[in-house]
């Protein structure tokens, strides 16, 4: 494949209810199209501002071809730059996370505030003016403790996002929480086909038994509506009238979706036996069982916030056939490890849960790239959500496609 218009035949070529072309999973020309039109446009999910308590607490992301760094600053702000040094661009944070006074480049020492502002440049002469090279800023929004970074030139509009979710994630104060427990997981899979495989439970018998012990998919929660389910609508009830926003909101775009589940009868965790891992809670709603509160924002993150803990997902492509799903575990800051809850007992579901959905990602990736693959039909009962999220990227890759086609001609 060579150029915008392949790539936009390509997407034409998928069938309504039908998955993509095999190419648009392995595709190098493809890839780049999906960094630049979705990752390098849309509003990533870079972390937790509790992950960076102090000034000076950062943390690193790849989005792409963009290194990023978040850092928090001495006037407590929380920012996003470039990791990539105005001198002659190594990369100056080098951790996955880290704590520093200030952000000195490891090559030439160039030393930058936490702010961004170039401080130091050593032996550069009196024609060099510090102020020309500050850290390059990258947009940064919260809600919630969640940070969002944007690396497009103007990002997207953040507020009809941020006054979506916030009723629904707000009851929960994040802002009290710290991580318990975080994997890596780095996934043989196109990054599509991970968030494939998180928009549908139709695999999960047979898959993912210590996941069904508290868990079923309620398919009314898909995102493209059906019929209410009356437990659903009973447990939406019950929350709602204690406060905690519930009843199913999806983005007119169908990028992002919030609601609020029941769990199997009797359980209110992920855990084998369905009570709670973590002795202390997030809600503070009097709602005994919240059951779990799952949102999904393409195309970064989808999450999970039950009464006694909380689970983020981030994902990043590394590559065509190469995806990295960041998994943190989080429970109130104050709760004890030993005490308030056991880090096994905790993590045993969603440690097992990732790792079963890493061999189907990976063993689709494998099957989709032989020359021999025709994409199959979606379940109209029970795979509505992958066919959304497929929707979802055909229509904004279509109209993204179709404007840098035609400005290229212009
Ligand atoms: S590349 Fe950073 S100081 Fe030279
Ligand atoms: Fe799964």
């Amino acid at each position: 494949m060579k150029n915008y218009t392949e790539a936009l035949d390509l997407i034409k070529q998928r069938k309504p209810q039908h998955g993509l072309p095999g190419t648009a999973y392995n595709d190098p020309v493809l890839y780049q199209q999906d960094l630049e039109h979705i990752w390098y446009k849309e509003w990533i999910f870079a972390g937790h501002t509790f992950e960076l308590e102090k000034p000076g607490e950062y943390l690193t992301l790849q989005i792409g071809e963009y290194p990023v760094v978040v850092v928090r600053g001495k006037d407590g702000n929380v920012r996003a730059f470039h990791n990539a040094c105005r001198h002659r661009g190594s990369k100056v944070c080098t951790e996955a996370k880290g704590k520093v006074a200030k952000l000195v480049c490891p090559y030439h020492k160039w030393t930058f505030e936490l702010d961004g502002k170039l401080l130091y440049a050593g032996n550069m002469g009196s024609e060099f003016n510090p102020a020309d090279h500050n850290l390059m800023p990258v947009h940064c929004e919260i809600v919630h403790s969640y940070i969002y970074v944007c690396v497009a030139q103007t990002a997207p509009d953040f507020e009809k996002f941020k006054s979506a979710v916030s009723p629904f994630i707000g009851p929960h104060y994040l802002e009290d929480c710290k991580v318990a427990f975080e994997s890596n997981l780095v996934e043989k899979g196109n990054w599509k086909l991970v968030f494939e495989n998180n928009r549908e439970c139709y695999h999960c018998d047979g898959t993912h038994p210590e996941l069904l012990c508290s868990y079923t998919e309620l398919l009314s929660v898909q995102g493209l509506g059906g019929a209410e389910d009356p437990v659903f609508a009973e447990h939406c009830d019950t929350c709602e009238a204690a406060g905690l926003a519930s009843r199913m909101v999806m983005d007119p775009n169908g990028q992002f979706r919030m609601t609020r589940i029941p769990l199997n009868p009797g359980a209110s965790s992920y855990t084998m036996d369905g009570k709670p891992a973590v002795a202390r809670r997030l809600d503070r709603s009097g709602v005994e069982n919240i059951g779990a509160l799952l949102y999904f924002n393409y195309p970064s993150t989808w999450n999970h916030f039950l009464g006694d803990h909380a689970l983020s997902f981030r994902v990043l492509p590394a590559g065509p056939g190469e995806t990295v799903v960041t998994t943190k575990w989080l429970v109130p800051k104050d709760a004890q490890e030993g005490v308030d809850y056991d880090i096994d007992r905790l993590t045993k579901v969603w440690i097992a849960t990732n790792d079963q959905d890493r061999r189907l990602v990976e063993g689709t990736q494998i099957g989709v790239t032989s020359p021999a693959y025709v994409p199959g039909p979606y379940s109209s009962t029970i795979e509505n959500g992958v066919c959304q999220f497929i929707d979802w990227y055909c229509d904004l890759m279509t109209k993204r496609l179709t404007e840098a086609t035609s400005n290229r001609i212009i």
